[in-house]
């Protein structure tokens, strides 16, 4: 029996490709850099499987001239880079790999939030630089975060995590989202529901993003939303670049309408060297490395492998973002 083709669009954990190896044809990208468009489309013309990631676009128009395809597998808890509506048309199951990669991604985050607070990258740049001449009382001065006061933005698997590291800090969680949490939930993670963003904006010291990519989170953060925030806030952005406007961004960091930022991801990735943000010292860049831990990163790939198996066989993968697909 002739086995299904894949196409894996880089090389992921050893374990994951060994599973993947046992049942399929795999063929492997070996570039560090994603295949161009035009070809993961020639590579998906004749594949039953992909194994993606979230800088690859898999759009209508690949799943058009690939009509083998069953299963979309994302190495992502987010999947904005596949347009699910056309693959759910197309009876294509897309997984994805929530859960696994919650903690760590949380861990950035408050790394980022405590980083940009004591102005650790700068502060090692001084260093570095030869700039440390002696212990002055005002050299590097940055913002306490113990019993300060955290808002997240989206309290969903991460924002939660989050909120745990704030409470460990002793700090007051207050959150908005869209969807309030139960009493319940709310007393053991130690959070204040605040109905409207914008008193969150003006009430909290440090703001950390957590919502997904979707056309109503699309700059839910800009010009009028930095206006509110106080002159000593810190802002964490580890969710979606494109949730933020980066100008705005820059204008607030730049004026000194904010005290300083550090965000994972940016509007355009990889931002470009030429960016005005990185002429700024108040704020750290970091490439999109979340949910880069080693025992993440093959746990991502182990459950990619799982839903691109399931998906294969004509199974709902264990976890599917459009199980509908192979309903209708
Ligand atoms: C995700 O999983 O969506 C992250 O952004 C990549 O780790």
């Amino acid at each position: 029996m002739t086995k299904p083709r894949v196409f894996i669009t880089r090389v992921i954990a050893q374990e994951a490709l060994d599973k993947i190896a046992q049942a399929t044809e795999m063929e492997v990208w070996p570039e560090e850099l994603p295949p161009p468009y035009e070809v993961l489309r020639e590579k998906a013309r004749d594949a039953e499987g992909l194994v993606t990631l979230l800088s690859d676009r898999v759009d209508a128009a690949l799943m058009d001239t690939a009509p083998k395809l069953k299963v979309v597998s994302n190495i992502a808890v987010g999947y904005d880079n596949i347009s699910i509506a056309e693959a759910t048309k197309r009876h294509i199951v897309v997984g994805n790999t929530p859960g696994v990669l919650t903690e760590t991604t949380a861990d950035l985050a408050f790394t980022l939030l405590m980083a940009a607070a004591r102005r650790v990258v700068e502060a090692d740049n001084y260093t570095r630089k030869g700039r440390w001449k002696t212990w002055g009382p005002k050299i590097l001065l940055g913002q306490d975060i113990h019993n300060a006061t955290l808002g997240i933005i989206g309290l969903g698997r991460v924002g939660a995590e989050v909120a745990k590291r704030g409470r460990g800090f002793n700090m007051k969680v207050l959150y908005y989202d869209e969807i309030r949490r139960s009493e319940e939930e709310e007393r053991q993670l130690g959070v204040e529901y605040i109905p409207e963003l914008a008193k969150l904006l003006s009430s909290a010291d440090f703001i950390s993003v957590h919502v997904p990519l979707l056309p109503q989170t699309r700059h839910l953060i800009g010009a009028a939303e930095f206006a509110l925030m106080k002159p000593t806030a810190v802002f964490i952005n580890t969710s979606r670049g494109p949730v933020v406007d980066q100008r705005a961004l820059y204008e607030a960091l730049k004026s000194g309408q904010i005290f300083a930022a550090a965000i994972d991801v940016t509007e355009v990735e990889p931002i470009s060297p030429d960016d005005p943000l990185l002429a700024l010292d108040n704020i750290i860049i970091t490439p999109h490395i979340a949910s880069a831990s080693f025992t993440t990163r093959k746990n991502m790939a182990l459950m990619a492998a799982e839903n691109l198996l399931a998906g294969l066989r004509g199974k709902t993968p264990p976890t599917c973002v459009n199980p509908e697909a192979l309903r209708s």
